[in-house]
């Protein structure tokens, strides 16, 4: 890999995998976006678009580039349609055995020498390179969401990763434009390590009545310069995301503190999971 561009593939269309996929297709490289459910699909499609649309009204992109971006994303049905790919990047549901399995396929199809990223927050990278041939070349990519405007990706060096795989990634991410921090593999890494304890102190606050959902958000905004409040963010990422990192930070450091709040596990019970499905801590029409 000669710092051109690449042959991308973006395993999953939802909201991180079709990010990535913008944010790839920006930088000039060649994406094959895998999403198997036709619906998804399109929805994929709306949300680059709608996004690209932003990224024009903000003059971060004018229409010519935007079109070239979009010919640059091809959206592909099969994972077979991966098996010319030099970069394949996994952003399917935070599950365990749905990315073994994802990983189990990639290791068939794709090439020996392709480097396979997981943009996993919580589960081990060790545990998915121990399904695929030559575990040197898989590691973690996590991104922040929103993909196209957050300017970070975590780098995630798993046991066995090589420092060929870290070389490569790390030139991905600078023709992205992102910044880089390196991580060790532990669930959490740097950033949701910090964040979701923080998030989950807000919950806490919230359930024990210790003040209104508007003046805590208030006070991190306001306060202390937060783009946005700790419960508006938690609808942001997803309510039933936020717990389960938190329940990953606890199963691995088994510390009390790190529990998650009775009220965040009973909200995704009750499908109150934040913007995506219309009702979190606060309520979206
Ligand atoms: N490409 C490039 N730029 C774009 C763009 C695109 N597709 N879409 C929008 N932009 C630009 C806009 O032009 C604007 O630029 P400007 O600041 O220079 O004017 C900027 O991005 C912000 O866009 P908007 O004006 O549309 O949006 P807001 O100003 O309302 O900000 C927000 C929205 C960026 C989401 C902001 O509220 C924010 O930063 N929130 C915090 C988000 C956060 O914390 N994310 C991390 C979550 S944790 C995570 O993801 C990890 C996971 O594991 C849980």
């Amino acid at each position: 890999m000669d710092g051109g561009p690449l042959r991308v593939g973006v395993v999953g269309g939802g909201l991180m995998g079709s990010g990535i996929a913008e944010a790839a297709a920006r930088a000039g490289h060649h994406v094959a976006l895998f999403e198997p459910i036709e619906s998804a699909r399109a929805a994929a499609l709306a949300r680059i678009e709608a996004s690209t649309a932003r990224a024009v009204a903000g003059g971060k992109l004018d229409e010519p580039a935007r079109g070239a971006l979009l010919a640059r994303i091809d959206r592909v049905e099969e994972l077979g349609a991966l098996a010319d790919r030099e970069l394949i990047i996994e952003a399917v549901s935070e599950d365990t055995e749905i990315k073994l399995g994802v990983f189990r396929e990639l290791d068939a199809i794709a090439p020996a020498d392709a480097i396979l990223a997981s943009n996993t927050s919580s589960i081990p990278i060790a545990r998915l390179a121990s399904v695929v041939a030559g575990p040197g070349r898989v590691l973690g990519l996590h991104f922040f969401s929103p993909v196209p405007v957050m300017p970070l990706i975590e780098i995630v060096r798993a046991l066995e990763t090589s420092d060929e795989t870290i070389a490569t990634a790390e030139r991905f991410a600078a023709s992205l434009g992102k910044a880089t921090i390196a991580s060790k593999d532990r669930a959490g890494f740097i950033v949701n390590m910090l964040l979701v304890p923080y998030l989950c102190s807000a919950a806490r606050m919230l359930e024990e009545g210790f003040a209104s959902r508007e003046d805590i958000d208030a006070g991190m905004k306001v306060g202390c310069g937060h783009p946005m409040g700790p419960l508006t963010l938690c609808d942001f990422i997803g309510v039933d995301v936020v717990l389960a990192i938190a329940d990953a930070l606890h199963d691995e450091f088994r510390r009390p503190e790190l529990a998650a709040p009775p009220l965040l596990r009973r909200m995704a019970s009750a499908g109150r999971l934040g913007r995506k499905s219309g009702r979190g801590f606060y309520e979206y029409s």
